[in-house]
């Protein structure tokens, strides 16, 4: 809909106090569209106003789920700037995500320009410092339409924002509440390693029966051995072991690239001279040696497991001090409390 004025109307900014991680629709979202048979492949894009796509409905992501989408955020400081959150990772995460579904890489000098445009001209939903974040969701999909099963020529690239809250509200924030699933959340070989969105689709079914039951969410073991700790539904994970060693499963074919990951393992080493070792973990080891356990993500930031129910048995980690101190560091430097040593912040004027 259109004010009498041609431009579209102003989007309501949401109560700043009632933030939840959930989509308050903003002013302006990005659009690239890219074609394989060009030189270049994808334009420059445009900036345009956030609103319904139009599309065909035999699009193959519709059909195939060629698509890979991210996840990043800006927050603002307490006076007042607006800092975004190591967007080159999530750039160069995008690329490897669209390679292995079979779509072109995405520049990502535009991916950085785009990002830090749009949340530019979304200035006013920004949340206040201590509100919340500002989200950003790009997504990429193959929309030409097609029948036949095979790779796509015509895809596109969108990136719009939105204000959030914290992902949980109801178990945190003392922490969540997991039960361990003997299955893979992907297949082995599979797209475990890519944003690919087929790898969230079909743990919405399987978490939403252990919700029902009071959990917060999932904790899956590796697809091959059935024992090796990977991820949860949308998030990594890390133990902390009695002796104070921090563990993370290896990046592999099951385990996602995280920038919250890498973050965490990059404070923990070079700013609180912890000693993290990315091995795989089997469950034994967590029931045995865990003092604590929590899980790291854009969207989840790091959370504290605050127990697993693992073959009917029930296991609490009631300690948090490293995951909270790993937590003031990473959050410290996302909204300008702390120095920045390794230059992750870049600043939205
Ligand atoms: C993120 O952490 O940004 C994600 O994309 C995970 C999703 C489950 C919200």
């Amino acid at each position: 809909m259109s004010t009498a004025t041609g431009s579209p109307p102003q989007k309501t900014l949401p109560n700043w106090d009632q933030l939840t991680f959930s989509l308050t629709e903003t002013d302006v979202m990005f659009r690239s569209c890219g074609d394989k048979r060009r030189d270049p492949v994808w334009d420059r894009g445009e900036y345009v106003p956030f609103t319904d796509v139009r599309i065909s409905p035999a699009a193959a992501f519709f059909s195939y789920g060629l698509g890979v989408f991210e996840g990043l955020k800006a927050q603002r400081t307490a006076d007042g700037r607006v800092l975004l959150f190591r967007p080159e990772e999530n750039a160069k995460r995008l690329q490897r995500s669209a390679e292995r579904l079979s779509m072109p890489p995405f520049p990502s000098d535009l991916f950085v320009e785009a990002c830090v445009e749009v949340v530019r001209r979304n200035l006013r939903f920004v949340p206040p410092a201590g509100k919340g974040s500002f989200y950003l969701r790009p997504i990429q999909h193959a929309i030409e339409p097609k029948l036949g099963l095979g790779p796509s020529n015509l895809f596109w690239v969108i990136i719009f924002g939105s204000p959030v809250g914290a992902y949980f509200t109801a178990g945190a924030p003392r922490g969540v509440r997991l039960q361990v699933l003997e299955q893979g959340r992907v297949a082995p070989g599979g797209t475990g390693y890519a944003k690919a969105m087929g790898n969230y689709a079909g743990g919405i079914y399987v978490a939403s029966k252990w919700k029902e039951r009071g959990f917060d969410d999932v904790l899956y073991l590796d697809a091959r051995h059935e024992r090796f700790v990977t991820e949860t539904s949308g998030s990594n994970v890390f133990l902390v072991r009695k002796d104070g060693v921090l563990v993370t499963p290896p990046l592999d074919d099951q385990i996602l690239p995280g920038v919250t990951r890498d973050s965490t393992i990059q404070a923990a080493r070079k700013v609180l001279g912890i000693q993290v070792d990315e091995r795989p973990l089997p469950v034994e080891e967590v029931l045995s040696e865990g003092e604590e356990l929590f899980c790291t993500g854009t969207a989840w930031t790091l959370q504290s497991v605050r127990e697993i129910v693992y073959r009917e048995r029930a296991h609490a980690f009631p300690a948090e001090s490293t995951r909270k101190a790993l937590l003031d560091v990473i959050r410290g430097i996302q909204t300008g409390t702390r120095e920045d040593p390794f230059r992750w912040t870049r600043e939205v004027r």
